[in-house]
Protein backbone atom coordinates (compact mmCIF):
# COMPACT_ATOMS: atom_id res chain seq x y z
CA UNK A 1 0.00 0.00 0.00
CA UNK A 2 1.58 3.57 -0.66
CA UNK A 3 2.38 5.59 2.27
CA UNK A 4 3.39 9.16 1.63
CA UNK A 5 3.13 12.77 2.85
CA UNK A 6 3.02 15.83 1.06
CA UNK A 7 6.40 18.12 2.30
CA UNK A 8 5.33 21.55 0.76
CA UNK A 9 3.62 22.67 -2.85
CA UNK A 10 4.15 19.30 -5.31
CA UNK A 11 6.42 17.65 -3.15
CA UNK A 12 6.22 14.50 -1.63
CA UNK A 13 8.33 12.26 0.76
CA UNK A 14 7.91 8.73 -0.74
CA UNK A 15 9.99 7.38 2.10
CA UNK A 16 10.06 4.39 3.89
CA UNK A 17 11.15 3.52 7.62
CA UNK A 18 12.95 -0.17 8.10
CA UNK A 19 13.08 -1.43 11.98
CA UNK A 20 14.20 -4.56 11.64
CA UNK A 21 17.72 -3.15 10.91
CA UNK A 22 20.34 -4.31 13.84
CA UNK A 23 22.87 -2.56 12.89
CA UNK A 24 23.28 0.93 10.18
CA UNK A 25 26.21 0.75 8.34
CA UNK A 26 26.31 -2.75 9.62
CA UNK A 27 28.08 -0.79 13.03
CA UNK A 28 25.81 1.29 14.56
CA UNK A 29 22.57 -0.41 16.61
CA UNK A 30 19.74 0.97 15.75
CA UNK A 31 17.16 -0.10 18.20
CA UNK A 32 14.22 2.19 16.92
CA UNK A 33 14.96 1.60 13.05
CA UNK A 34 15.94 4.06 10.67
CA UNK A 35 14.23 6.03 8.00
CA UNK A 36 15.22 6.32 4.39
CA UNK A 37 14.19 9.12 2.88
CA UNK A 38 13.34 10.14 -0.75
CA UNK A 39 10.98 12.85 -2.50
CA UNK A 40 9.04 13.20 -5.78
CA UNK A 41 8.28 16.36 -7.59
CA UNK A 42 5.27 16.44 -9.52
CA UNK A 43 5.70 19.78 -11.26
CA UNK A 44 5.54 20.26 -15.34
CA UNK A 45 8.56 17.83 -15.10
CA UNK A 46 8.56 14.99 -12.71
CA UNK A 47 12.06 14.93 -10.45
CA UNK A 48 12.68 12.30 -7.48
CA UNK A 49 15.13 13.43 -5.05
CA UNK A 50 17.30 10.00 -4.77
CA UNK A 51 15.92 6.31 -3.99
CA UNK A 52 16.32 4.65 -0.73
CA UNK A 53 17.88 1.50 0.99
CA UNK A 54 17.62 -1.95 -0.57
CA UNK A 55 15.64 -3.10 2.65
CA UNK A 56 12.80 -0.65 2.08
CA UNK A 57 13.02 -1.24 -1.80
CA UNK A 58 9.45 -2.70 -1.97
CA UNK A 59 7.50 0.37 -0.30
CA UNK A 60 9.89 2.89 -1.69
CA UNK A 61 8.89 1.50 -5.59
CA UNK A 62 5.47 1.47 -4.69
CA UNK A 63 4.75 4.81 -3.09
CA UNK A 64 6.96 5.94 -6.73
CA UNK A 65 4.50 4.33 -9.12
CA UNK A 66 1.40 5.21 -7.14
CA UNK A 67 2.63 8.97 -6.56
CA UNK A 68 3.53 9.09 -10.01
CA UNK A 69 0.07 7.55 -10.70
CA UNK A 70 0.73 6.58 -14.88
CA UNK A 71 2.78 10.13 -15.36
CA UNK A 72 6.73 10.00 -16.71
CA UNK A 73 10.26 10.46 -14.53
CA UNK A 74 11.99 12.81 -15.77
CA UNK A 75 14.98 13.34 -13.52
CA UNK A 76 16.47 11.43 -10.79
CA UNK A 77 18.10 13.77 -8.98
CA UNK A 78 20.94 12.04 -7.00
CA UNK A 79 22.78 14.02 -3.89
CA UNK A 80 24.22 11.57 -2.24
CA UNK A 81 25.75 8.12 -3.61
CA UNK A 82 26.28 6.01 -0.38
CA UNK A 83 24.01 2.75 -1.07
CA UNK A 84 21.41 3.95 1.64
CA UNK A 85 20.08 6.45 -0.51
CA UNK A 86 21.41 5.20 -4.03
CA UNK A 87 20.46 1.26 -4.30
CA UNK A 88 17.80 1.45 -5.80
CA UNK A 89 19.40 3.87 -9.18
CA UNK A 90 19.66 0.62 -11.49
CA UNK A 91 15.57 -0.30 -10.58
CA UNK A 92 14.50 2.92 -11.26
CA UNK A 93 16.17 3.86 -14.45
CA UNK A 94 15.04 0.53 -15.56
CA UNK A 95 11.70 1.02 -15.03
CA UNK A 96 11.40 4.67 -16.15
CA UNK A 97 14.17 4.79 -19.07
CA UNK A 98 13.71 7.75 -20.78
CA UNK A 99 14.81 10.03 -17.14
CA UNK A 100 17.91 11.66 -16.72
CA UNK A 101 19.88 11.29 -13.99
CA UNK A 102 21.16 14.35 -12.78
CA UNK A 103 24.33 15.22 -10.24
CA UNK A 104 27.90 16.55 -10.40
CA UNK A 105 31.31 14.74 -11.82
CA UNK A 106 32.09 13.40 -8.54
CA UNK A 107 28.74 11.53 -8.30
CA UNK A 108 28.78 10.20 -11.79
CA UNK A 109 32.20 8.54 -10.93
CA UNK A 110 30.72 6.74 -7.91
CA UNK A 111 27.39 5.72 -10.95
CA UNK A 112 29.86 4.19 -12.87
CA UNK A 113 31.74 2.36 -9.42
CA UNK A 114 28.24 0.98 -8.40
CA UNK A 115 26.18 0.48 -11.35
CA UNK A 116 28.59 0.60 -14.74
CA UNK A 117 25.14 -0.82 -16.55
CA UNK A 118 23.52 2.84 -16.27
CA UNK A 119 26.12 3.81 -18.40
CA UNK A 120 23.89 4.30 -21.21
CA UNK A 121 21.07 6.22 -18.86
CA UNK A 122 20.63 9.89 -20.20
CA UNK A 123 22.69 12.45 -17.54
CA UNK A 124 22.90 15.64 -16.71
CA UNK A 125 26.24 17.58 -14.57
CA UNK A 126 25.57 20.13 -12.58
CA UNK A 127 28.06 22.19 -10.54
CA UNK A 128 27.96 24.29 -7.76
CA UNK A 129 25.21 27.00 -8.19
CA UNK A 130 24.01 25.74 -11.08
CA UNK A 131 20.23 24.88 -11.28
CA UNK A 132 17.21 23.08 -12.74
CA UNK A 133 13.81 23.59 -13.75
CA UNK A 134 10.83 21.64 -13.53
CA UNK A 135 8.39 24.28 -14.32
CA UNK A 136 7.60 26.36 -11.57
CA UNK A 137 10.11 25.08 -8.83
CA UNK A 138 13.71 25.89 -9.47
CA UNK A 139 16.13 24.04 -7.89
CA UNK A 140 19.81 25.10 -6.82
CA UNK A 141 22.69 23.02 -5.92
CA UNK A 142 24.77 23.42 -3.59
CA UNK A 143 27.81 21.08 -2.86
CA UNK A 144 28.27 19.82 0.22
CA UNK A 145 32.00 17.78 0.07
CA UNK A 146 32.26 15.65 2.80
CA UNK A 147 28.59 15.88 4.60
CA UNK A 148 29.13 13.15 4.32
CA UNK A 149 30.78 11.63 0.91
CA UNK A 150 32.91 14.25 -1.59
CA UNK A 151 30.04 14.19 -4.21
CA UNK A 152 27.01 15.23 -1.56
CA UNK A 153 25.04 17.95 -2.74
CA UNK A 154 22.04 19.81 -1.15
CA UNK A 155 19.55 20.84 -3.39
CA UNK A 156 17.44 24.32 -2.80
CA UNK A 157 13.27 24.76 -4.01
CA UNK A 158 12.98 28.98 -4.81
CA UNK A 159 9.20 28.21 -5.24
CA UNK A 160 8.71 26.37 -1.84
CA UNK A 161 11.69 27.73 0.30
CA UNK A 162 13.04 23.98 0.70
CA UNK A 163 16.60 22.73 1.12
CA UNK A 164 17.21 18.90 0.35
CA UNK A 165 19.86 18.81 3.18
CA UNK A 166 20.74 15.01 2.08
CA UNK A 167 22.39 13.32 5.40
CA UNK A 168 22.77 16.92 7.20
CA UNK A 169 19.80 17.12 9.26
CA UNK A 170 19.39 13.27 9.56
CA UNK A 171 18.81 10.98 12.68
CA UNK A 172 18.45 7.83 13.44
CA UNK A 173 14.84 6.44 14.36
CA UNK A 174 12.01 5.03 11.95
CA UNK A 175 9.35 7.70 11.23
CA UNK A 176 6.43 6.96 13.39
CA UNK A 177 3.79 8.37 11.50
CA UNK A 178 4.76 11.66 12.20
CA UNK A 179 6.67 12.89 9.16
CA UNK A 180 7.58 16.54 10.61
CA UNK A 181 9.30 17.04 13.41
CA UNK A 182 6.57 19.13 14.66
CA UNK A 183 4.39 15.99 14.96
CA UNK A 184 6.94 14.30 16.66
CA UNK A 185 8.78 15.33 20.59
CA UNK A 186 11.59 15.52 19.02
CA UNK A 187 13.64 16.43 22.23
CA UNK A 188 12.58 13.55 24.16
CA UNK A 189 12.22 10.78 20.95
CA UNK A 190 14.80 11.64 18.77
CA UNK A 191 17.31 14.34 19.97
CA UNK A 192 19.67 12.00 21.30
CA UNK A 193 19.58 9.56 18.04
CA UNK A 194 19.82 12.96 16.18
CA UNK A 195 23.22 13.66 17.93
CA UNK A 196 24.03 9.87 17.74
CA UNK A 197 23.97 10.00 14.22
CA UNK A 198 25.81 13.08 13.90
CA UNK A 199 29.04 12.19 16.12
CA UNK A 200 29.56 9.30 14.73
CA UNK A 201 28.48 9.72 10.82
CA UNK A 202 29.61 13.20 10.26
CA UNK A 203 31.21 13.99 13.29
CA UNK A 204 34.60 14.03 11.37
CA UNK A 205 33.73 16.49 9.34
CA UNK A 206 32.79 19.43 11.47
CA UNK A 207 35.22 22.08 9.31
CA UNK A 208 32.76 21.00 6.48
CA UNK A 209 29.80 21.28 7.88
CA UNK A 210 30.38 24.85 9.18
CA UNK A 211 31.13 25.43 5.28
CA UNK A 212 28.17 24.55 4.07
CA UNK A 213 25.96 25.96 7.16
CA UNK A 214 27.65 29.11 6.07
CA UNK A 215 26.48 28.91 2.43
CA UNK A 216 22.82 27.71 3.98
CA UNK A 217 23.00 31.33 5.79
CA UNK A 218 22.31 33.16 2.94
CA UNK A 219 18.97 31.20 2.10
CA UNK A 220 15.56 31.55 3.51
CA UNK A 221 14.84 28.10 4.26
CA UNK A 222 11.38 27.15 5.35
CA UNK A 223 11.58 23.61 4.83
CA UNK A 224 14.74 20.99 5.27
CA UNK A 225 13.67 17.43 3.83
CA UNK A 226 16.81 15.06 4.97
CA UNK A 227 17.39 12.13 4.32
CA UNK A 228 17.17 10.43 7.52
CA UNK A 229 14.41 11.18 9.84
CA UNK A 230 11.74 14.03 10.54
CA UNK A 231 11.19 16.88 7.82
CA UNK A 232 11.89 20.22 9.54
CA UNK A 233 9.20 22.98 9.03
CA UNK A 234 8.68 24.56 11.95
CA UNK A 235 11.37 25.54 14.99
CA UNK A 236 14.61 24.99 11.95
CA UNK A 237 16.60 27.93 13.83
CA UNK A 238 16.81 25.49 17.15
CA UNK A 239 17.72 22.52 15.36
CA UNK A 240 20.34 24.51 13.01
CA UNK A 241 22.06 25.70 16.22
CA UNK A 242 22.42 22.24 17.21
CA UNK A 243 24.01 21.49 14.21
CA UNK A 244 26.24 24.40 14.44
CA UNK A 245 27.30 23.84 18.04
CA UNK A 246 28.03 20.15 17.13
CA UNK A 247 30.24 21.12 14.09
CA UNK A 248 32.03 23.91 15.95
CA UNK A 249 32.69 20.93 18.29
CA UNK A 250 31.00 23.21 21.19
CA UNK A 251 29.51 21.32 24.10
CA UNK A 252 25.60 21.48 24.01
CA UNK A 253 25.61 21.07 27.77
CA UNK A 254 27.70 21.99 31.17
CA UNK A 255 27.30 18.62 32.06
CA UNK A 256 30.09 15.95 32.82
CA UNK A 257 29.97 12.24 31.89
CA UNK A 258 31.89 9.95 33.25
CA UNK A 259 32.68 6.57 31.24
CA UNK A 260 34.75 3.97 33.49
CA UNK A 261 35.44 0.20 32.19
CA UNK A 262 35.79 -2.13 35.54
CA UNK A 263 36.39 -6.14 35.39
CA UNK A 264 35.48 -6.78 38.85
CA UNK A 265 33.54 -3.88 39.83
CA UNK A 266 36.05 -1.96 42.00
CA UNK A 267 36.58 0.84 39.28
CA UNK A 268 32.75 0.71 39.03
CA UNK A 269 32.03 1.43 43.07
CA UNK A 270 35.11 4.45 42.41
CA UNK A 271 33.27 6.15 39.42
CA UNK A 272 30.05 5.81 41.32
CA UNK A 273 31.45 7.67 44.46
CA UNK A 274 33.10 10.36 41.98
CA UNK A 275 30.17 10.75 40.23
CA UNK A 276 28.29 11.29 43.76
CA UNK A 277 30.70 13.88 44.69
CA UNK A 278 30.89 15.47 41.18
CA UNK A 279 27.13 16.09 41.24
CA UNK A 280 27.19 17.22 45.17
CA UNK A 281 29.59 20.01 44.60
CA UNK A 282 28.61 20.91 41.00
CA UNK A 283 24.81 20.62 40.68
CA UNK A 284 25.54 19.93 37.03
CA UNK A 285 24.23 16.92 35.25
CA UNK A 286 26.67 13.66 35.88
CA UNK A 287 26.01 10.87 33.64
CA UNK A 288 27.34 7.58 34.14
CA UNK A 289 28.26 4.64 31.65
CA UNK A 290 29.99 1.32 31.76
CA UNK A 291 32.65 1.00 28.65
CA UNK A 292 31.62 -2.55 28.44
CA UNK A 293 28.15 -2.52 28.03
CA UNK A 294 27.41 0.91 26.17
CA UNK A 295 28.10 1.58 22.40
CA UNK A 296 30.62 2.89 22.01
CA UNK A 297 28.44 5.30 19.54
CA UNK A 298 26.22 6.08 22.61
CA UNK A 299 29.13 7.02 24.18
CA UNK A 300 30.78 9.48 21.33
CA UNK A 301 27.09 10.72 21.11
CA UNK A 302 27.10 11.88 24.83
CA UNK A 303 30.56 12.95 24.64
CA UNK A 304 29.48 15.43 22.13
CA UNK A 305 27.02 16.38 24.14
CA UNK A 306 28.99 17.35 27.61
CA UNK A 307 31.69 19.51 28.01
CA UNK A 308 33.85 17.42 31.01
CA UNK A 309 34.30 14.13 30.25
CA UNK A 310 36.24 11.79 33.40
CA UNK A 311 37.81 8.47 32.23
CA UNK A 312 38.02 5.75 34.30
CA UNK A 313 40.29 2.57 33.41
CA UNK A 314 41.69 -0.38 35.12
CA UNK A 315 45.09 -1.33 34.17
CA UNK A 316 45.07 -4.75 31.70
CA UNK A 317 47.91 -6.02 30.06
CA UNK A 318 50.29 -3.13 31.32
CA UNK A 319 47.58 -0.94 29.10
CA UNK A 320 44.40 0.91 28.98
CA UNK A 321 41.20 -1.10 29.36
CA UNK A 322 40.84 -2.83 25.81
CA UNK A 323 37.33 -1.09 25.67
CA UNK A 324 38.15 1.92 26.85
CA UNK A 325 41.39 1.59 24.42
CA UNK A 326 38.67 1.27 21.57
CA UNK A 327 36.46 4.68 22.48
CA UNK A 328 39.80 6.45 22.97
CA UNK A 329 40.79 5.20 19.15
CA UNK A 330 37.39 6.48 17.82
CA UNK A 331 37.54 9.71 18.91
CA UNK A 332 40.46 10.31 17.50
CA UNK A 333 39.00 8.91 14.21
CA UNK A 334 36.30 11.37 14.73
CA UNK A 335 38.54 14.55 15.55
CA UNK A 336 36.95 15.33 18.61
CA UNK A 337 38.19 18.87 20.14
CA UNK A 338 37.32 21.28 23.15
CA UNK A 339 36.57 19.01 26.03
CA UNK A 340 38.13 18.84 29.18
CA UNK A 341 39.19 15.65 30.46
CA UNK A 342 39.79 13.94 33.64
CA UNK A 343 41.34 10.62 34.36
CA UNK A 344 41.14 7.98 36.96
CA UNK A 345 43.24 4.92 36.66
CA UNK A 346 43.12 1.52 38.77
CA UNK A 347 45.77 -0.86 39.02
CA UNK A 348 46.64 -3.73 41.62
CA UNK A 349 50.38 -3.65 41.05
CA UNK A 350 51.34 -1.17 38.47
CA UNK A 351 48.89 1.30 36.76
CA UNK A 352 49.53 3.18 34.02
CA UNK A 353 46.12 3.44 32.41
CA UNK A 354 46.07 7.20 33.13
CA UNK A 355 49.36 7.93 31.78
CA UNK A 356 48.07 5.77 28.63
CA UNK A 357 45.07 7.60 27.94
CA UNK A 358 46.43 10.83 28.24
CA UNK A 359 49.17 10.21 25.25
CA UNK A 360 45.84 9.08 23.61
CA UNK A 361 43.79 12.15 24.04
CA UNK A 362 47.04 14.30 23.57
CA UNK A 363 46.16 13.78 20.11
CA UNK A 364 42.97 15.36 19.95
CA UNK A 365 42.95 19.23 19.38
CA UNK A 366 42.00 22.01 21.46
CA UNK A 367 41.49 19.48 24.62
CA UNK A 368 41.94 20.26 28.40
CA UNK A 369 43.93 16.89 30.37
CA UNK A 370 43.30 17.39 34.32
CA UNK A 371 47.09 17.43 35.13
CA UNK A 372 46.05 15.39 38.56
CA UNK A 373 45.20 11.76 37.82
CA UNK A 374 43.18 9.48 40.61
CA UNK A 375 45.10 6.72 41.16
CA UNK A 376 43.20 3.52 42.83
CA UNK A 377 44.78 0.51 44.18
CA UNK A 378 42.64 -1.91 43.37
CA UNK A 379 39.71 -0.51 45.32
CA UNK A 380 38.77 2.72 47.36
CA UNK A 381 38.10 2.76 50.92
CA UNK A 382 36.79 5.13 53.94
CA UNK A 383 40.65 6.43 53.95
CA UNK A 384 40.02 7.61 49.78
CA UNK A 385 36.72 9.95 50.48
CA UNK A 386 39.77 12.78 50.96
CA UNK A 387 41.48 12.25 47.96
CA UNK A 388 37.91 11.81 46.08
CA UNK A 389 36.66 15.01 47.17
CA UNK A 390 39.74 16.58 46.34
CA UNK A 391 39.23 15.62 42.63
CA UNK A 392 36.23 15.88 42.75
CA UNK A 393 37.05 19.68 43.29
CA UNK A 394 39.57 19.69 40.73
CA UNK A 395 37.26 18.17 37.91
CA UNK A 396 34.72 20.92 38.46
CA UNK A 397 37.61 23.77 38.63
FE1 LIG B 1 22.56 8.14 4.78
FE2 LIG B 1 25.83 8.98 4.03
O1 LIG B 1 24.22 8.05 3.88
Amino acid sequence: MVNIRQTGEDIFWIGASDRRIELFENLFPVEKGVSYNSYLVLDEKTALFDTADVSVSEQFLENLSGTLGGRALDYLVVLHMEPDHCSQIRTVAALYPELTIVGNAKTFTMLGQFFPETASVKRLEVKEGETLSTGKHTFHFVTAPMVHWPEVMFAYDDATKTLFSADAFGTFGALDGGLFADETDFECDYLDEARRYYANIVGKYGMQVQAVLKKAAGLDIQCICPLHGPVWRKDLAWFIDKYDKWSRYEAEEDSIVLIYGSIYGHTASAAARLAAKLREKSGRTVRVFDVSKTHSSDLIGEIWRSGTVVLCSPTYNNGIYLPMQALLHDLAALGLKNRTFALVENGTWAPVAGKLMREELEKLKDCRILEDVLTIRSALHAADEERVEQFAAAVIA
